[in-house]
């Protein structure tokens, strides 16, 4: 089975050919970060235009290097949510286009999904699993039971972690995007110098909070201002630090929810692209050590957007017997659990 990947929820325009060997045939990511920088974030118009300026190519790219004809492929997989709702609209149509044409099978894939199982292209992991989700928009804890399956332990009260990286870089005159900045900067910082808060750490549940960090960090900028390299340095460490803390509190909760309802040792995947950060990683390898629990967590390019784990988890799904009709609609919101509690952020 040879499936396409089509991802444009955000400012990642990207496209991937993969198949059902796990052999990733061809992928490319196209950032669109010199655009956006001039604005400090992503500017939802502009992106939406240059993943029609640039979406078109990079499939035909993909599908040479690939070497094989639209014929061959055996379905489409596009991310139709949650994202952007114009950069969505412009990869679906593309998708649905292109299976309708070549008369083969196509998937709306939900963009968390698509990370989700991007731990089991890369290796073997069987289901259930406890999935630590970390991205740009979302900051969630859940039990993957399965292929379109899942329960939500526990998710952001407000920011998500990833806002918290880019939020606290702006902050710190680092740019945009804010956690590679960050992870660079904090590597010659000292975690010590500055005291951040660890929101929610110690209390029952599995939630995340990182507003109150994000305030703490306004007023400990302010209080050393002006800010020269080696206090950025500083301040961008302990705020790693506190986000690591945090993480590895919060997931520690989780585990041992999860191990309550079942004898067998978990597996611990995260996704997303803040599990792209090196820092993060090491924590979290120290952790699942130390609760003796496998940890098993995606190469960083295919932890930030891609569209290598967009073919998958269509591949997964048509493995599933779940495929999409083409009047699959584009959603800016889809919650992975829609039975987690109303009103909480996706
Ligand atoms: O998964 P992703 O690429 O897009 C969303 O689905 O949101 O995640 C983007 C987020 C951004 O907030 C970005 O700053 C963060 O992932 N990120 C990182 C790192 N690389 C990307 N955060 C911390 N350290 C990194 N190295
Ligand atoms: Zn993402």
């Amino acid at each position: 089975m040879i499936v396409l990947g089509i991802e444009t929820s955000c400012d990642e325009t990207a496209a991937a050919v993969v198949d059902d060997s796990r052999r990733i045939r061809a992928e490319a990511v196209l950032s669109q970060t010199a655009e956006h920088r001039p604005y400090g974030g992503v500017v939802p118009e502009i992106a939406a235009r240059s993943h029609i300026d640039h979406l078109d190519r990079l499939i035909g790219e993909v599908m040479a290097k690939a070497g094989i004809a639209y014929r061959d492929l055996d379905g489409v997989a596009a991310t139709a949510g949650p994202g952007l709702i114009g950069g969505l609209i412009v990869g679906l149509m593309t998708g649905k286009a292109i299976a309708a044409v070549h008369a083969c099978r196509f998937i709306a894939v939900n963009h968390l999904e698509a990370h989700a199982l991007s731990a089991r292209l890369t290796g073997a992991v069987p289901f259930p699993y406890l999935l630590l989700l970390i991205s740009g928009g979302h900051c969630q804890l859940l039990v993957v039971e399965g292929v379109g399956r899942y329960r939500r332990l526990g998710t952001t009260i407000d920011d998500a972690v990833g806002e918290a990286f880019d939020k606290g870089a702006k902050m710190l005159g680092l740019g945009y995007p804010g956690g590679p900045a960050i992870e660079a900067a904090a590597a010659t910082g000292d975690p010590d110098r500055f005291e951040l808060p660890r929101p929610l750490i110690g209390r029952p549940g599995c939630d995340f909070s990182f507003a109150g960090l994000k305030t703490a960090l306004v007023h400990a900028v302010r209080a050393a201002a002006p800010l020269d390299a080696a206090t950025v340095a500083d301040l961008a460490a302990a705020l790693q630090t506190a986000i690591g803390d945090v993480l590895c509190d919060r997931t520690r909760h989780a585990l041992a929810t999860y191990r309550a309802a079942r004898p067998a040792a978990p597996t611990l995947v995260v996704a997303g692209g803040v599990a792209a950060n090196r820092y993060l990683r090491d924590r979290l390898a120290a952790l699942a050590a130390q609760a003796g629990v496998t940890l098993r967590i995606p190469p960083p390019r295919l932890c930030t957007d891609n569209a290598t784990m967009v073919a998958w988890a269509g591949i997964e799904r048509l493995q599933a017997g779940l495929g999409d009709r083409l009047d699959a609609p584009a959603r800016a919101r889809w919650p992975l659990d829609p039975a987690a509690a109303p009103g909480a952020k996706a």
